[in-house]
């Protein structure tokens, strides 16, 4: 891909209208200056997706998903920031190559690409150094390397299809990127390599084998290393080291093996725990297997998944499968509209499917995940676990956690035939599971159409607290495009004063915006990449302030110094407290009397 100016962002966003874009996407229904829908980002009966014509930006008041076109088509279409750019300029047939760069002060504003197409070139090259390493040494007689991929039953076959390696973790490794012709600091950035205390460098990946993680477009974004031996028996060495996120490498949206399982006409997608635990699958013929790499599954990789495929099979470690946080990772596959089934090793003595594949082999797995049993299921196993039919009070809990689960059922019949089913498993009468759960349908909200701004806009103002929200005034004012609100601004207020993170950021990053451009001519949405940022400044985009502003910015400074004033306030009492010289204590309680008459003159 070329590299292209920041121009090209700003001709792709006036000529792509978000409402008509999303249109395509989500069924929209025009609601005073808006358009509502149901959220593609999350599920709901009733919509809180909104998208905002004059603005032209969404922005959804039930999961906080915002952005502009742009975000909203790396969301949907899961691409990255360019590729969303590229596919929107094709949609509204702009000629991208009249953006293309090539004059050098053109190039300052892409060195950002610049630098992840090159960490995508180093990855690559060192993936290959790696496997070419662990090629030579199981070509010799024996060594420790060699013996431990035969204990992992891994073939060349497959250690070439996945580009498994080993890192011996010496210097050679950056020599060899050096005379690939790239600089010490583009090495360095790569984050592979690592400088030691010496002034030499090493590779942070010692004595491992190398497993490349490739994102959806078969790039090398990222490793994970296992080690082996003694060293890992005892627990002096994690036996997974992985790379750290970066710009290339973002691991709540990545798959290990997404890239091979895609390429596959599949019925579902079988997400394991481990590197092992997928490439072992594959190895069998399992090519629609994929790992979530040990953390908890994520609404990006939801979406991931969704593209490809209805249907997941989850086939986590026994013992883990029933931890919170893998609950939840389930709950938000289901949440974007895929059927989960939770896969159950029918032997104790395997507790993953590496282990399983190795000892039973691939025709008794298969049966097991045809057998793999539905999320409601799952759960209610779960619940069973410490269920005592003796025991009344047992009973008693047992059916309110059914009844619980069977209430997010939104489907009648299937909740009716769960009712059935599981009434005559535990030996219970249906009826007061059909009580319990008729309950618990009655809390969730009804559905409704109709959608009232205000209301939506209040609720939000709840949640958000107060101070928040005088932070958020301060950006707004901000956005306002006035001038003379803006230097006001500006002189009294600094980004140590705000206290929340995005709102910090956003604030620093307008700042930063004013030394270059006319900060009121130019769409600041637009020049903003950072995810959390993004969603920041559609929330205060949606706050109308017009018409209030003086009356805010009067507020906001009002209230920065009343801060400023208690903070000094309750260092003066504290210092008071302590062993201080009589003169010191004079001192203070003279500014302690003034903050107080001030702090009554500003209530
Ligand atoms: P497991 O401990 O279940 O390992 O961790 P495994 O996949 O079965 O690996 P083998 O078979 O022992 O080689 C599952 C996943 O959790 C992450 C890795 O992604 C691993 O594949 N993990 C585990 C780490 O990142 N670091 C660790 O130290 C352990
Ligand atoms: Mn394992």
């Amino acid at each position: 891909m070329p590299y292209y100016s920041g121009d090209l962002i700003e001709e792709v966003i006036s000529q792509n209208d978000v409402v008509e874009v999303i249109s395509e996407y989500v069924t929209l229904k025009k609601s005073g200056r808006n358009y509502m829908g149901l959220c593609p980002f999350h599920r709901e009966k009733s919509p809180s997706f909104c998208v905002s014509m004059d603005k032209q930006i969404f922005k959804c008041f039930g999961c906080s998903e915002g952005g502009n076109v742009i975000s909203f088509i790396m969301k949907t279409e899961n691409l990255d920031f360019w590729d969303a750019v590229e596919m929107l300029a094709e949609r509204a047939n702009i000629d991208t190559s009249r953006y293309e760069v090539n004059s050098y002060y053109n190039k300052m504003d892409s060195t950002k690409k610049d630098l992840r197409e090159t960490m995508f070139k180093i990855n690559r090259d060192v993936a290959l150094f790696y496997h070419d390493n662990l090629v030579e040494l199981l070509k010799e007689e024996s060594n420790p390397v060699k013996e431990y991929i035969i204990s992992r039953k891994l073939d060349i076959k497959t250690i070439n299809k996945f580009g498994i390696g080993y890192s011996t973790g010496k210097e050679p490794l950056y020599d060899y990127l050096k005379n690939k012709g790239y600089t010490h600091d583009e090495i360095m950035s790569a984050d592979i390599i690592i400088p030691s205390k010496s002034g030499r460098v090493y590779d942070r990946f010692f004595d491992r084998i190398m497993f490349p993680i490739f994102d959806i477009r078969d790039r090398v974004v990222a490793f994970g290393g296992r080690a082996f031996g003694p060293k890992v028996q005892d627990k002096t060495i994690p036996k997974y080291y992985n790379s750290q996120e970066n710009d290339i490498y973002h691991k709540g949206k990545t798959l290990y093996l997404m890239n091979y399982a895609k390429r596959e006409k599949v019925d579902n997608i079988i997400i394991v725990e481990g590197y092992m635990d997928a490439v072992a699958l594959q190895k069998f013929g399992f090519t629609n297997a994929v790992a979530s790499l040990g953390t908890a599954l994520t609404e990006n990789q939801a979406r991931l998944i969704k593209k490809y495929t209805d249907n997941v099979v989850i086939g986590y470690d026994a013992d883990e499968a029933g931890q919170a946080a893998i609950l939840r990772g389930l709950d938000i596959l289901a949440s974007h509209g895929l059927n989960v089934k939770v896969l159950k090793l029918d032997r104790p003595d395997a507790k993953d499917p590496d282990e399983y594949l190795n000892k039973y082999g691939p025709e008794r797995l298969k049966k097991c995940i045809d057998n793999a049993i539905s999320l409601v299921e799952f759960k209610v196993s779960i619940l069973e676990k410490d269920f005592n039919p003796e025991i009344l009070e047992s009973k008693v809990r047992f059916l309110t956690g059914v009844a619980n689960i069977l209430a997010k059922i939104d489907n009648n019949i299937e909740r009716d035939l769960y009712i059935d089913r599981i009434s005559k498993k535990y030996g219970m009468s249906p009826g007061p599971i059909l009580k319990e759960v008729e309950k618990g349908l009655k809390n969730k909200k009804e559905d409704s159409i109709f959608i009232d701004m205000n209301a939506l806009n209040k609720k939000m103002q709840l949640i958000t607290n107060v101070r928040k929200r005088q932070e958020q005034y301060i950006v707004a004012l901000m956005l306002s495009k006035k001038k003379k609100i803006q230097e006001e601004i500006i002189n009294n207020i600094s980004s140590y004063d705000i206290e929340d993170e995005n709102v910090r950021k956003l604030y620093d990053f307008i700042l930063s915006l004013r030394d270059k451009y006319d900060i009121n001519k130019i769409d600041i949405l637009s020049k903003i990449q950072d995810e959390d940022m993004i969603k920041e400044i559609t929330d205060i985009m949606y706050i109308d302030i017009s018409g209030y502003e003086e009356r805010l910015l009067q507020d906001v400074l009002k209230n920065k110094k009343k801060e400023k004033l208690f903070t000094r306030r309750d260092e003066i009492i504290k210092r008071l407290s302590e062993d201080i010289s009589k003169d010191e204590g004079d001192i203070l309680k003279v500014e302690l009397n003034q903050i107080v008459i001030e702090l009554s003159k500003l209530k």
